[in-house]
């Protein structure tokens, strides 16, 4: 409980640009995606939406996010289709009307602090939430992120921190040993909509920096720094990805 507490008190950014950590406003938002009953998000006009393509290492590891299209419109909202059987991807065309498109979030509300695992590293200690996991691909680099955490080596340290830093989902968060605070990427506003090439499907939408999302009921989501959300339907988590898109035949890259 005192860890939650002390968890909780003021966020980390890790800046990939400067290599800097500095204070992190948490929260601070007037972007939003709304979730739309059995159809759509709605994503408020302005908020950057952009198409990347995941690359990846031989042995199917991400290594990063390649911008291929830039969709944003700064004047109007953008329905992104939440059913995953549009005709017109990444856009609504309607068609979660004809299939009969259950919606229901019927996912975790509860804040990423509940439930997440404190693991202790070497260099940093990291909370994780399996549940949250997008099958984003980062952590799976060499021996992977979890043997690196226990590593003093400083290729392990520097990968613990890109991990830290690219993990869609949020599933992984690193967290000071000395202060217990999490340490977070600083992210613009941003979407991305992640096609996963190598793993030949369609991935989640992924939101940065802190957007506010909010269910077709008007619940307003825990703000988070970096957040997966499912379109393609399928999803055990609604409205979070949890990797179902790899196992459906309608999110296959053409
Ligand atoms: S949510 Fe409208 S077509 Fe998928």
């Amino acid at each position: 409980m005192l860890l939650c507490c002390r968890l909780s008190l003021v966020d980390m950014v890790y800046s990939q640009k400067e290599n800097v950590f500095t204070n992190h406003e948490k929260g601070k938002t007037n972007m939003k995606i709304a979730i739309t009953k059995n159809g759509p998000y709605i994503v408020d006009a302005g908020v950057p939406v952009k198409e990347v393509n995941s690359l990846a290492n031989k042995d199917g590891a991400v290594l990063a996010y390649e911008e291929k299209m830039d969709l944003s419109d700064a004047k109007a909202n953008t329905y992104l289709c939440r059913c995953g059987h549009s005709a017109n991807k990444p856009f609504c065309d309607g068609h979660h009307a004809k299939i009969g498109f259950d919606g229901t979030e019927a996912g975790d509300r509860k804040s990423y602090d509940h439930g997440a695992e404190l693991l202790q590293g070497k260099v940093y200690d990291a909370l994780d939430k399996p549940g949250l996991c997008a099958a984003g691909r980062f952590c799976d680099v060499s021996t992977g992120f979890w043997n690196a955490l226990h590593s003093m080596d400083e290729a392990d340290k520097k990968y613990v921190e890109h991990v830290a830093c690219t993990c869609p989902s949020g599933r992984l968060t690193l967290v000071d040993k000395h202060t217990g605070q999490k340490i977070e990427p600083e992210l613009e506003k941003e979407i991305y909509l992640v096609n996963d090439v190598p793993a030949g499907h369609l991935g989640p939408i992924y939101a940065k920096g802190g957007i506010q999302v909010t269910g077709a009921d008007g619940f307003a989501y825990e703000v988070r720094n970096r957040v997966t959300l499912c379109r393609c339907g399928e999803s055990r988590n609604l409205p979070f990805c949890d990797a179902s898109h790899l196992r459906c035949e309608h999110m296959e890259v053409e």
